[in-house]
């Protein structure tokens, strides 16, 4: 039986909680998640699924199971009404694995009968009934130093998160303070494409996300002094000392954050590497409009994806945070 295993220490409900209706289409072929329905107890779900070939509609559900030992999730069809694991069928199952791990951060795909299915994973689009803006940007159609007020629509302290992959602190920064507006750059596309769909499933209008590389739209896009807080969370570390030069965190790039900044907003970096953080830090540190500040209390928990899985693995985590100095 064709089946997909989502790890997670989550409840079930919760990852139900989470995962929102969605169409994709492909080809002559549509696949739609309908609704999902939780059990009294929490341990399972059904989720209705409508895949339709040619305008021809196929109806037929999708069965959730959180194991007792173990919490993860396993994803299988559902024996009534019974339907043949035609290849369509498969891939709504790998669409709605898809959908559960994407809309919640404490869930990964960690096995699967049906990697076929999986074709283009994080290309999706979110159901357009619950659409009507795109909080990504277009780059090309923002001209040079970029006007806050005209892309927010609004005044308010400016906080951009540098490199944030799934997008879990961002989307929970977004939606505790809404009166902060909010920005993403993240250079990767499939990465930039689901936060996309996860802010505009929490409809988090104080967002926006930009596909760019950090450090040149940091110089080049972002108007002097104009930023609140830089977020910089576990880096891709490029441990290998060829690749060292991939690193984000470079004297350059410092410069960039510092001009950013507004006297006395502030920088926020946490990593898994020591020694990259000790590069970094040194980088920070030999700025002359930076000056080291106590880490909050409230940054030391699982901030991000990353965060919550190298702990679990109990790697130690390396924080840092610096305050651009008024000037003279
Ligand atoms: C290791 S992941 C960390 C993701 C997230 N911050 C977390 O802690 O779960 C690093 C992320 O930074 C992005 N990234 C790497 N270099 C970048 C750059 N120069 N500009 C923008 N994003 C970058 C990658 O695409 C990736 O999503």
């Amino acid at each position: 039986m064709p089946h997909v295993v989502l790890h997670t220490s989550s409840p079930l409900r919760e990852l139900i909680d989470e995962l929102e209706p969605f169409v994709v289409r492909e080809a002559d072929t549509v696949w739609r998640l309908r609704d999902t329905y939780l059990s009294k107890g929490g341990q399972h779900a059904l989720a209705e699924c409508l895949v339709v070939i040619a305008g021809r509609p196929q109806r037929f559900f999708v069965h959730l199971a959180q194991r007792a030992h173990d919490a993860a999730v396993v994803v299988r069809l559902y024996a009534s009404p019974p339907v043949e694991p035609l290849p369509s069928v498969k891939r709504m199952i790998a669409l709605l694995a898809e959908a559960v791990e994407r809309a919640h951060p404490d869930v990964e795909i960690a096995h699967s009968t049906i990697r076929e299915a999986f074709t283009d994973r994080y290309r999706y689009e979110p159901d357009p009934r619950r659409t009507g803006w795109d909080p990504l940007l277009s780059l090309e159609t923002l001209g040079g130093r970029i006007e806050w007020e005209a892309i927010y629509g609004r005044l308010g302290e400016v906080e951009i998160e540098i490199g944030s992959g799934k997008g879990s602190f961002l989307v929970a920064a977004a939606a505790d303070r809404s009166d902060v507006n909010f920005l993403s750059i993240e250079r990767a596309r499939p990465y930039a494409e689901h936060l996309r769909d996860r802010v505009n499933r929490h409809d988090l209008r104080n967002v926006r996300i930009v596909r760019t590389d950090a450090g040149r739209f940091l110089a080049e896009r972002v108007v002097p002094g104009s930023v609140r807080a830089l977020h910089i969370y576990f880096p891709d570390p490029w441990p290998k000392k060829r690749h060292r030069k991939r690193r984000l965190i470079t004297p350059d790039f410092v410069a960039a954050a510092a001009q950013a900044l507004e006297p006395g907003g502030e920088i926020r970096f946490v990593t898994d590497h020591a020694k990259y953080f000790a590069r970094a830090t040194a980088a920070f540190e030999a700025h002359s409009d930076l000056r080291a500040a106590p880490v909050l209390e409230a940054e030391m928990t699982d901030l991000t994806n990353y965060e919550r899985k190298y702990r679990a693995e109990g790697r130690p985590i390396h924080r840092a945070r610096y305050q651009r100095v008024p000037p003279p």
